[in-house]
């Protein structure tokens, strides 16, 4: 990056590079995205080789404004529209049956397409720029834990990427939440910022459980957003014994937590904020900070399970979820 190119420079030149099929890595208000023009297979298809994700699996397709998605999907209820005016442009991901836009390599040939307005303004300015819609994963590689800032993206990618955008650290932290609306009742795929309560207290009617058992879908791999380290999830009441334990078999331990003292030396503790849209915010940081101070094993316990406490307890469940390299 050049010092005097300013951010609305970048911008344009990032538009010019996703009209030529190029990736483009940008900030949303979640998390940061590795983004191509998502009208363009051989575009869509480099950010698969990039993060070395399985070519099945779907990827959200960004817009810039809600009357967008009628381009990109059919059958849209009216409970669907509800969410978007109410929470678009913001951190939720709609499922709606694709239209012939949606092309198989963004949905992996499922007959249903995801969807979402970001309220970042980068995001924004991009997608006008752009004029058309941009396909994104979260850019990071397949398995690991999303980027929250710049500096995430180039520790994922070096500087194989086309261009990185600096939009400062994402507001929430966490990637949206996925609501599917193809289906008889709304569910919810993924918990994120926008919650259960939310969604429920919008529509006033009930959601249906996440059925679908399919691994391409959202939040159906056990291991995902993790980082180096195991994840283990502990009770607040046995951290100082599972501590000593790990520790007198030799490993080196980090306890992740809002309020640990007693026998647990200050250096292997790492904070976090007791305020859940705080501890959103930082907790992709603090496990890449785990990996950064080689510790081998992160000891953390579970939030509160209501509003997005959920979402955080969620994602801590993947990072300690079985991963494929233990087996
Ligand atoms: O906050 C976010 O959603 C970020 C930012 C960049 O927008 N994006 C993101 O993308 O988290 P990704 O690809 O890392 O996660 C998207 C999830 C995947 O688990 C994918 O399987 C699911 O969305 N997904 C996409 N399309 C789907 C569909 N048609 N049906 C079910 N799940 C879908
Ligand atoms: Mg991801």
């Amino acid at each position: 990056m050049t010092f005097s190119e300013t951010i609305y420079r970048r911008i344009r030149r990032a538009a010019d590079i996703l009209r030529a099929g190029g990736l483009v890595a940008f900030p949303t208000e979640t998390v940061y995205g590795l983004g191509a023009d998502a009208d363009e297979e051989s575009a869509v298809r480099k950010i698969f080789a990039a993060k070395g994700r399985p070519a099945d699996h779907p990827v959200i397709v960004h817009l810039r404004r809600a009357c967008d998605i009628a381009d990109w999907a059919i059958n849209i209820p009216p409970a669907a529209w509800q969410l978007a005016e109410s929470f678009w442009p913001g951190p939720l991901t709609l499922i709606l049956k694709r239209s012939r836009r949606a092309k198989d390599v963004v949905t992996g040939g499922l007959d249903t397409v995801g969807l979402r307005v970001p309220r970042h303004p980068v995001a924004q300015d991009l997608l006008a720029h752009f004029g058309g819609a941009i396909a994104a994963p979260s850019a990071n590689r397949f398995g690991r834990v999303s980027p929250t800032t710049a500096q995430h993206v180039r520790q994922e990618f070096g500087e194989s990427l086309d261009l990185i955008l600096d939009g400062g650290i994402c507001q929430v932290g966490l990637e949206s939440t996925i609501v599917d609306m193809s289906g008889v009742a709304p569910a919810i795929l993924r918990p994120g910022y926008v919650t259960a309560e939310q969604i429920h207290s919008t529509l006033g009617i009930p959601l249906a459980a996440a059925t679908d058992a399919s691994p391409r879908c959202a939040g159906q791999l056990a291991s995902h957003y993790a980082p180096q380290a195991r994840v283990e999830i502990v009770a607040v009441h046995d951290m100082e014994s599972r501590y000593a334990a790990l520790t007198a078999a030799g490993l080196r331990v980090a306890v992740i937590d809002s309020s640990v003292s007693g026998s647990i030396p200050t250096a292997s503790q790492i904070p976090i904020a007791r305020d859940v849209e705080v501890y959103a915010q930082q907790l992709y940081s603090t496990l890449r900070a785990v990996d950064e101070a080689a510790f081998e094993v992160a000891l953390v316990t579970l939030p509160p399970e209501a509003g997005l406490g959920t979402a955080i307890a969620d994602r801590l469940r993947r990072a300690a979820g079985p991963r494929d390299d233990s087996i």
